[in-house]
Formats: C-alpha cells, sequence, structure tokens
C-alpha cells in the first residue's frame, strides 16, 4: 500500500479584495505565499482568523477560484455569514492576514470519460464556475444546471451566464417558483435534459445536502455517474479529530473491510467515511442516502 502524499500547508495569507456578491452572499480574494499548492475544484481549505477572534477553530470553505497574478496564487471563496465566524470574516479589510490550511481533501474527478454536467444549488455555483473553466481548457463543453428557490436567491446569475458563454458551454436554469427559467427543482429539469444528452452522463454537484441526495440517487436510478460535494462540521480538516463522519453505503463499507484492518484505519471507519480526507468530493454510490442529513 503507498503512503498517502501531503499536499497541504499552514500559511498566512492576506485579503486582496472582499465584496458583496448579491443575495446576502460575499466574495474574499486572498493572496497565499509560494509554495501553497493550487488547489482543484471541489477542493476546500480552513480559513482561521487572526487573534484575537471569536472563533477558536478554523471554518471550512470551498475553493471558488485559483488564479495567478504576477506570479502569485490568488485563491478566491463565496460564503454567506451565518454564525460567528463567518460574520467574523465579513469584518475583513483589504490587507488583514488569514491563516489558511489547504489545499484539502479530493476534488471533482474532471478528467472522467463522459458528458460533463454541473449540477449547482445556491452558493454551489461558484465551485463548479471553477470546474466548467477547467472543463473548457480541455476543449469539451459542460451542460450547468443551476438552481434556486426563486431568482433573487440564483447568486451570481449574470457571471454563470457569462462565463459558460464564454467557455461553450450552455447554462439552464431551474427556479422552484418559475420566476426564472423552468418551474421545479434541479433534479427535474436534469430528468428533463438527459434524453437529449449523449450518454454516459458525468455529473458533478454542489448544493444543499438534500439536492444531492435527489442527484445521488437519480444518478443511481439512470446510470449515470455522479459527484457531490458534501459538507460537515469540521475541526482539524485533516482526517486527524474524526468528527466529519458521513454514513458510507453497504457496497462502501464492504469494501473497506475487504481491504484488510489497515485500510480501514487510514479511512476512518468501515462504517463511517470521513468529509474532509475521504471527501469532500464523493461518487453517489459511497454513500447511504437514507442516513445523510
Ligand atoms: C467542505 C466544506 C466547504 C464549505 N464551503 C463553504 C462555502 O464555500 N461557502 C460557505 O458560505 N460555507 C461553506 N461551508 C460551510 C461553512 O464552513 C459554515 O457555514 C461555517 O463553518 C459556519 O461557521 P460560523 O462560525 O459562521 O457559524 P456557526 O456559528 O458555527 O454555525 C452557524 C450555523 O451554521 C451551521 N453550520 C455550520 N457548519 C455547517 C456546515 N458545514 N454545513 C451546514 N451547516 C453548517 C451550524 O449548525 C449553525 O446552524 C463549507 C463547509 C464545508 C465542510
Ligand atoms: S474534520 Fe477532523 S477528521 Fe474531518
Amino acid at each position: 500500500m503507498s503512503t498517502p502524499q501531503r499536499t497541504w500547508r499552514q500559511v498566512a495569507a492576506k485579503v486582496r479584495a472582499h465584496r458583496e456578491y448579491g443575495a446576502g452572499f460575499h466574495w474574499l480574494d486572498l493572496e497565499v505565499p509560494t509554495g501553497f499548492a493550487a488547489p482543484v475544484a471541489g477542493q476546500f481549505v480552513q480559513l482561521l482568523l487572526d487573534f484575537p477572534s471569536p472563533v477558536l477553530l478554523p471554518r471550512p470553505m470551498s475553493v471558488a477560484s485559483a488564479s495567478r497574478r504576477g506570479g502569485r496564487l490568488r485563491i478566491g471563496f463565496l460564503y454567506a455569514p451565518v454564525g460567528s465566524g463567518t460574520r467574523a470574516l465579513a469584518k475583513l479589510a483589504v490587507g488583514d492576514t488569514v491563516h489558511v490550511t489547504g489545499p484539502l481533501g479530493r476534488g471533482y474527478p474532471l478528467a472522467e470519460r463522459g458528458t460533463p454536467v454541473l449540477v449547482a444549488g445556491g452558493r454551489g455555483v461558484a465551485p463548479l464556475l471553477m470546474a466548467a473553466d477547467v472543463i473548457a481548457k480541455s476543449r469539451r463543453r459542460c451542460e450547468f444546471v443551476f438552481g434556486a428557490r426563486t431568482a433573487s436567491l440564483l447568486v451570481g446569475h449574470a457571471e454563470a451566464r457569462e462565463r459558460l458563454a464564454r467557455n461553450g458551454s450552455r447554462l439552464h436554469v431551474a427556479t422552484d417558483d418559475g420566476s426564472r427559467g423552468f418551474r421545479g427543482n434541479v433534479v427535474q429539469l436534469l430528468d428533463k435534459l438527459a434524453g437529449k444528452l449523449e450518454p454516459p452522463l458525468v455529473i458533478h454537484a454542489c448544493g444543499p445536502h438534500g439536492m444531492l441526495a435527489a442527484v445521488a440517487r437519480w444518478a443511481m436510478a439512470n446510470g449515470a455517474r455522479a459527484h457531490l460535494a458534501m459538507e460537515s462540521v469540521m475541526a482539524c480538516g485533516t482526517g486527524v479529530c474524526r468528527g466529519c463522519p458521513l454514513p458510507r453505503s453497504n457496497e462502501a463499507r464492504d469494501r473497506v473491510l475487504a481491504e484488510g484492518a489497515a485500510a480501514a484505519a487510514l479511512k476512518g471507519n468501515p462504517e463511517w467515511a470521513m468529509c474532509c480526507t475521504d471527501g469532500p468530493v464523493f461518487e453517489s454510490r459511497e454513500l447511504d442516502w437514507e442516513r445523510v442529513e
């Protein structure tokens, strides 16, 4: 068995841009020092505020963009101030320091063969736009399904439309109330589009767990592969504290058991996957969707 490689680092990053993004969200751009590996879409980092901070533990945040300016790596985040940690984050000004651990976890396998279909709910749009740019660089086009309850919650809709048009991908919008695009949810829209697309479909999704569970079930029932970016409350983000469990499917549990005790120990537990190291992106068959909260 090969030894897993540690690719993450803990660095002090500088705030380079911070602005309101609409629909109650903020966009934060951090410049990280040389040596910080460029994250791939679907990976995350842990953000820890400088002392004094109202929270002790870092907060996990998906990487929404990664670009180089003058040889320096900048990573962007789309976040909502929902509690004490993210509200403190919202007070950061350009030039402030944030401690960043990353890149962490497994991202989307974007090279997988098939027609790429990206399914985003709410703020899930940002990491998937990053994925769409990567897919476009490999001269493939993706179908991008983007949904929210209502039009005003389609965060970053104008940017999504512009970027996807630029890279030759197609945007399909769904709102529950029909205020923009298809009336219904993203899975209903996916079901409607699927017959027009070249199989096999390879779905990459990011959004609330309820939406991801519905996408996973649709994929398993329709012979598609689906990679879902999961979340869990996290402490370490690096597999040490065992605090971010997600229930494995029977199939995944049996595979871990068959690999033997050493593999089971490395992977945490045959019954439970760790969101931070086994994920956060999981293929639909890896998890027990009946027990995902
Ligand atoms: C891998 C990963 C990627 C994430 N990416 C993003 C992102 O790109 N943008 C973003 O806005 N948020 C993201 N989150 C969620 C973000 O980490 C939480 O919102 C944040 O930790 C809340 O911290 P707080 O101190 O502001 O709120 P707290 O006071 O700690 O919590 C406020 C409320 O949010 C709930 N909460 C906390 N963490 C989560 C979570 N992970 N999932 C669901 N509910 C939670 C709490 O139960 C509570 O109800 C991500 C989480 C994970 C695990
Ligand atoms: S957050 Fe500590 S093991 Fe995942």
